[in-house]
C-alpha cells in the first residue's frame, strides 16, 4: 500500500525513480509524484492517476539531479487530488517527504501546528508530519547538516502515533536522503556509488541485489557512498545485509499481457517450490524445519488458529478443512482484522498461523502481535522473505512463490494451501496417520503440478466461457466441504477484477435464501468434483436449473453426469478430496481473468484496491 523509492548517486534520478514507481504501482495507483534535489534547490512534479500520467508531466520539463524521492499513492487521508499526492513539503518549503502508513494523531498535531502559524495545502496526514519535522529542524538552529535533519526526524517521530515508512530530502542538506520506519516496510538498497530506499525490493532489483530490511524504529541516512542506521531512541541499530532472492526478470511480465496471467501460469512451478525439499518418503511425512518445533511440542498442540486477510483467509479456510481431516486437531479460521479485537478463549497449547503473501498486511501483523502478547506460539506462512510478519513470528514456512505483482492473488493462494496441507500431513503423521497413508498423500501431492498443467491447457475453453457470460448481472459461486472456501475465492477474484457482483456460498445453503437471486442473467459456478458430496452438489445444480439459472460446472474428468446437467463444464484431473481446492481454484482464476479482459478492465490494477494493505 503506497510505494516509495528514493535514489542518491551519480545517475539522473528521474528515470530510476519512474522505473521504480512502475514496479511499485501495484501497491497503489491513485496519484504519484517525485521531488528532485539538485544544487540547493528542489523541484517537484505530482499528478493524479497512474505513473504514466506523471511520466507525461515530467516529459514536459524533466527535473535534473541525482538525488530524489518519489511515491505512488493509495489514498487514506484526503481525496485523490494533485495537492494530496506526495512528496509533501514542510512550512519552510525546503523539506520534502514521502510516506506510507497512517499518522493517527495527525489531527491533534495539525491543530497545534496551525496555532503556531503553519499553513497546510493538502488534507493529508503526511503533510502534518513534514511540517512537524521541519519545525524541529528550524528550531534546532545551527549549520544545516545530515545530523541535524536526523535529530529533527527523531524528535518529530517521538510525537507521532501511527505507522510510517518515510523518506525525505532537505534543500540545505545537499548530499543525503533520510528515512525511517515503524509498521510500514522500508528497504535500503546498497549499490556502488549509489544507494536506494524502497518500500519493497522489486523497485530496486534492477540496480542492486544487496538490501537491508529496516526494522521498526530504525532511522537510516544515505549518501551515495555510505549509509548509517540508528535507532529512534538514539545509538546505532544492528542490521544484516541480505541477498535479494529474485531478479529483474522475475518482476517483469515477460511475454504475458498481464502479471495475473503470468502468475496463474507459474503455478505448476510455485506449487512445486512450496513442496521442494519438504517431503520425506523415508519418513512418509513432511519436514518443516522453519516451524522450529519438536515433534513432542507439535504433539501437544490442542488447537490451531489460522488467520489472514482476503485470499489468505480463504486459503486458511481450506487449511481448516485439511488439517482437521488429516490431523484431527480442532482448527479455526479468524479474519486477522477480527482476531485482534476478539478475546478468543484459547487453550495454552494453541498454535497460531498468520498467513500473508506480503508479510506486511497491517491486520495480520496486528493479529500476530496480539497472539504473541497472549503467549501463543505464532508462526508465519509468508512469501516475502524478511517481511515484518516473517521476522516477528516465532517460526514459519516460506512460500518461495517469487514476487506476486498482480493485485488479485493467485499463485499465493495455491502455495498457501499446499503449505497448509504439508502442515496437516506433518501433524497427522505424529498422531494417527500410518506411513502408507503418509506415502499416499506424498504421491498425490507430487502429482499436483502436472495436473495443474493439464488445467492450464484448457485456457482457451475457459476464455470462451468467460466471453459467453461476461455480461452477467451477478454471479454465484457454490461449493461444499473443501471447495466451499474455493467458492469464496472464486467470487472474490470475479469481484476484484471484473467488478461483477459475485458471492460464494456452501451449495446446500442455496435454498435458504440465495436461490432468490437466481435468474437467466445470473449464472452459477458450481465446484463439483467427484468427491463425497458430488451427488448433493448435483441436486443443488438441478434446483438452480429448474429456475432457469445458467450453470458453469467445475468437475472431475469423465464426469458425464455433470456434463449433462451443466451448460458449460471445465474438468480437473482426479485427485483426493482434500487436494481438490488446489486444482479447482485454477479454472476460477482464469474465468475471472478472461471475464475482466473481455470487459476491458485493468486486470493488474483493479480500482480502489492495493496489493499490500499496510494500514488498518
Ligand atoms: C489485499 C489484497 C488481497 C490479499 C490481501 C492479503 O486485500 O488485495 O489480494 O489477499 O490483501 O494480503 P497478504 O499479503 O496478507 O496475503
Amino acid at each position: 500500500m503506497c510505494g516509495i523509492i528514493g535514489y542518491i548517486g551519480k545517475a539522473q534520478a528521474v528515470p530510476i525513480l519512474l522505473e521504480g514507481l512502475r514496479r511499485l504501482e501495484y501497491r497503489g495507483y491513485d496519484s504519484a509524484g517525485v521531488a528532485i534535489l539538485d544544487g540547493g534547490k528542489i523541484e517537484t512534479r505530482k499528478r493524479i492517476g497512474r505513473i504514466a500520467n506523471l511520466a507525461e508531466l515530467i516529459k514536459e520539463s524533466p527535473p535534473v539531479g541525482s538525488i530524489g524521492i518519489s511515491h505512488t499513492r493509495w489514498a487514506t487521508h484526503g481525496g485523490v487530488t494533485d495537492e494530496n499526492a506526495h512528496p509533501h513539503a514542510d512550512q519552510s518549503g525546503k523539506l520534502f517527504l514521502c510516506h506510507n502508513g497512517v499518522i493517527e494523531n495527525y489531527a491533534v498535531l495539525k491543530d497545534q501546528l496551525t496555532k503556531e502559524g503553519h499553513a497546510f495545502v493538502s488534507q493529508t496526514d503526511t503533510e502534518v508530519l513534514a511540517h512537524l519535522i521541519g519545525k524541529h529542524y528550524e528550531a534546532a538552529g545551527g549549520e544545516p547538516s545530515k545530523g541535524r535533519l536526523i535529530e529533527a526526524l527523531r524528535a518529530a517521530l517521538k510525537q507521532v502515533v501511527g505507522t510510517y515508512g518515510i523518506i525525505m530530502i532537505h534543500r540545505d542538506v545537499p548530499n543525503a536522503i533520510v528515512g525511517a520506519r515503524r509498521g510500514s516496510p522500508l528497504v535500503l538498497g546498497i549499490g556502488k556509488g549509489e544507494n536506494f530506499f524502497a518500500s519493497d525490493v522489486s523497485a530496486i532489483v534492477a540496480h542492486t541485489r544487496e538490501a537491508v530490511y529496516l526494522k521498526d524504529y530504525d532511522i537510516a541516512a544515505l549518501t551515495p557512498e555510505e549509509f548509517e542506521i540508528t535507532s529512534l531512541v538514539g545509538g546505532a541499530s544492528g542490521f544484516e545485509v541480505s541477498k535479494v532472492e529474485f531478479s529483474e526478470e522475475d518482476v517483469s511480465k515477460g511475454e504475458y499481457p498481464h502479471y495475473m496471467l503470468k502468475e496463474i501460469y507459474e503455478q505448476p512451478d510455485t506449487i512445486q517450490d512450496a513442496m521442494r525439499g519438504r517431503l520425506s518418503r523415508e519418513e512418509a511425512t513432511s519436514i518443516l524445519g522453519g516451524l522450529e518445533m519438536t515433534n513432542a511440542e507439535l504433539r501437544d498442540v490442542e488447537r490451531i488458529i489460522l488467520t489472514g486477510c482476503g485470499t489468505a483467509s480463504h486459503a486458511a479456510m481450506v487449511g481448516e478443512y485439511v488439517i482437521e481431516a488429516l490431523a484431527h486437531i480442532p482448527t479455526e479460521v479468524e479474519f486477522a482484522s477480527e482476531f485482534r479485537y476478539r478475546n478468543m478463549p484459547l487453550p495454552k497449547d494453541s498454535l497460531v498461523f498468520c498467513i500473508s503473501q506480503s508479510g506486511e498486511t497491517a491486520d495480520t501483523l496486528a493479529a500476530l502481535r496480539e497472539s504473541q502478547r497472549k503467549g501463543h506460539r505464532t508462526l508465519g506462512v509468508c512469501n516475502n522473505v524478511a517481511s515484518t510478519i516473517a521476522r516477528e513470528s516465532d517460526g514459519g514456512v516460506y512460500m518461495h512463490a517469487g514476487p506476486e505483482i498482480g493485485v488479485a492473488a493467485t499463485k499465493s493462494f495455491t502455495s498457501q494451501v499446499t503449505i497448509l496441507t504439508l502442515i496437516g500431513l506433518l501433524l497427522g503423521r505424529i498422531r494417527h496417520l500410518g506411513s502408507s497413508e503418509g506415502l499416499r498423500i506424498i504421491d498425490e501431492l507430487e502429482a499436483i503440478p502436472d495436473k495443474v498443467k493439464r488445467i492450464l491447457e484448457q485456457n482457451s475453453h475457459i476464455k470462451a466461457i468467460a466471453d459467453k457470460y461476461c455480461n452477467a448481472q451477478a454471479m454465484m459461486f457454490l461449493g461444499r466441504q473443501f471447495n466451499y472456501p474455493v467458492a469464496l475465492e472464486g467470487a472474490l477474484k470475479m469481484k476484484e477484477i471484473s467488478y461483477i457482483h459475485a458471492s460464494g456460498h456452501p451449495s446446500a445453503e442455496l435454498k435458504h435464501g440465495v436461490i432468490a437471486l437466481i435468474s437467466p442473467e445470473v449464472p452459477s459456478v458450481f465446484i463439483a468434483p467427484d468427491d463425497s458430496v458430488f451427488e448433493k452438489n448435483v441436486s443443488n445444480i438441478e434446483e438452480v436449473k429448474a429456475r432457469k439459472g445458467p450453470i458453469i460446472a467445475i468437475g472431475t474428468e469423465g464426469s458425464t453426469k455433470l456434463e449433462k446437467v451443466a451448460d458449460d463444464t471445465i474438468f480437473i484431473p482426479p485427485c483426493p478430496d482434500f487436494l481438490s481446492p488446489i486444482l479447482t481454484a485454477i479454472p476460477l482464476q482464469l474465468l475471472a481473468y478472461h471475464t475482466a479482459v473481455a470487459l476491458g478492465c485493468d486486470v493488474d490494477k483493479p480500482r480502489n484496491l492495493a496489493k499490500s494493505v499496510t494500514v488498518e
